[in-house]
């Protein structure tokens, strides 16, 4: 098959990791006769630098055109002195933005050889291997209105959702669960909240479609709960913008590694925008210390979500959980009985186990 990457590296260590990326997706084109191209694009502080905009236009119209892309981090102490509408981050909302990228998937798998570096007890964590399905274009950070009244003695901000956009959402979660273990976990506060009922009364239609998922419907207290008393409960977790924005925060602790964890936004025709979830890492930038294989993973999840192909997915995850097996490993993952190596030579085990 043929497949045009578009590349953001962005700041930091994005370009790094975006670097290892690529290097493992020409591995899967060469082993199994894809043709993969790759075009790179500025986005965020490298993009203020060189064209006074953290998104500019040619970089929206590449994205547009892409049938995957792929990004890595923006931002940095350089930047943080800039007017808000003008900071790399402002690229990274833009682009999701402009792109209609409504679901926002995080996976979080506990890999066997890293369970000790979770702040949860091992027996706990084990066997976690959950996605956190989020709706990321609407509900209480895009309502209107928002604004203080009164002189600022009241203030207002407004959680609002068409049935449209919750049925695409919805539908996404259980085709997620579909090729997974069968089972969804809608995410409300039915108890208190209009939106959320409506949410539910979604979700009942919806599971007509889906007979072989078993749906069930929890108040976000309570999932809040069970995803640190018993993670390995979950196979797939859909819900609204703001209380996915902190379940999935929560979730993304319970592995104890931020350089593993992948992400994508994507819309309904399958284009996705993959990016690991840590940032630009300015502490470390330049030295070659960063962990690849978050932004690897993310790689991984656009075969799979954006480009069908589950099995190259599906090897490229096979090999990191190899690689940590056999105990390589950069700096942050604090395995203290391995070898400790280079982002870039982590990286290139991840390829010679493909
Ligand atoms: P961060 O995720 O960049 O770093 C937090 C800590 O984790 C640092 O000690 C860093 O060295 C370490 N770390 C992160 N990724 C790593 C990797 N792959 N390998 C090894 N160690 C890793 O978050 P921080 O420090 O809060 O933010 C730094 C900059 O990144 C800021 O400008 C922030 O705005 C931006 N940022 C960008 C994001 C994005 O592009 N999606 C997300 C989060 C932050
Ligand atoms: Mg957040």
């Amino acid at each position: 098959m043929k497949k045009h990457i578009v590349l953001l590296p962005g700041d930091g260590i994005g370009p790094e990791v975006t670097k290892a990326a690529k290097g493992v997706l020409e591995t899967i084109a060469e082993q199994f006769g894809h043709s993969f191209t790759f075009e790179t694009h500025e986005i965020g502080g490298a993009a203020i630098d060189n064209q006074g905009t953290p998104l500019p236009e040619d970089t929206v119209a590449a994205c547009k055109k892409a049938d995957g892309i792929l990004l890595g981090a923006v931002g940095g102490p350089k930047w943080d002195q800039l007017p808000s509408h003008m900071r790399p981050e402002k690229g990274l909302l833009g682009i999701r933005k402009q792109l209609g990228l409504f679901a926002n998937l995080r996976p979080v798998k506990g890999f066997k050889s890293l369970l000790h570096a979770s702040p949860l007890k091992e027996e706990v964590v084990a066997g976690s291997d959950l996605l956190i399905v989020r709706e990321l274009t609407g509900g209480l950070y895009f309502g209107e209105p928002r604004e203080r009244r009164n002189n600022g003695a009241e203030v207002v901000d407004t959680l609002a959702y068409t049935r449209a956009e919750m049925e695409r959402i919805i539908d996404k979660a259980f085709q997620s669960a579909q090729v997974r273990r069968n089972h969804l976990t809608s995410v409300d506060k039915a108890n208190v909240l209009e939106s959320s009922r409506m949410w539910r009364e979604v979700v009942e239609e919806k599971k007509q479609d889906y007979p072989d998922v078993h749906v069930e419907h929890m108040l976000v207290d309570a999932a809040a709960m069970k995803l640190v008393t018993n993670p390995a409960y979950f196979d797939v977790i859909v819900t609204e913008n703001m209380f996915g924005d902190i379940l999935s925060d929560e979730a993304s602790v319970l592995t104890g590694s931020l350089g593993m964890l992948p992400s994508a936004s994507i819309r309904q025709d399958g284009l996705g925008l993959y990016e690991p979830v840590h940032g630009s890492a300015p502490d470390i930038a330049g030295q070659n210390k960063a962990n690849p294989l978050a932004a690897i993973l993310s790689a991984a999840m656009m075969l799979r979500h954006s480009f069908q192909m589950n099995g190259e997915a599906e090897l490229i995850e096979a090999a990191v959980n190899k690689v940590l097996e056999e105990k390589y490993h950069t700096a942050d993952l604090n395995l203290t009985d391995g070898v400790q190596v280079s982002g870039s030579v982590l990286a290139k085990k991840v390829s010679e186990q493909m």
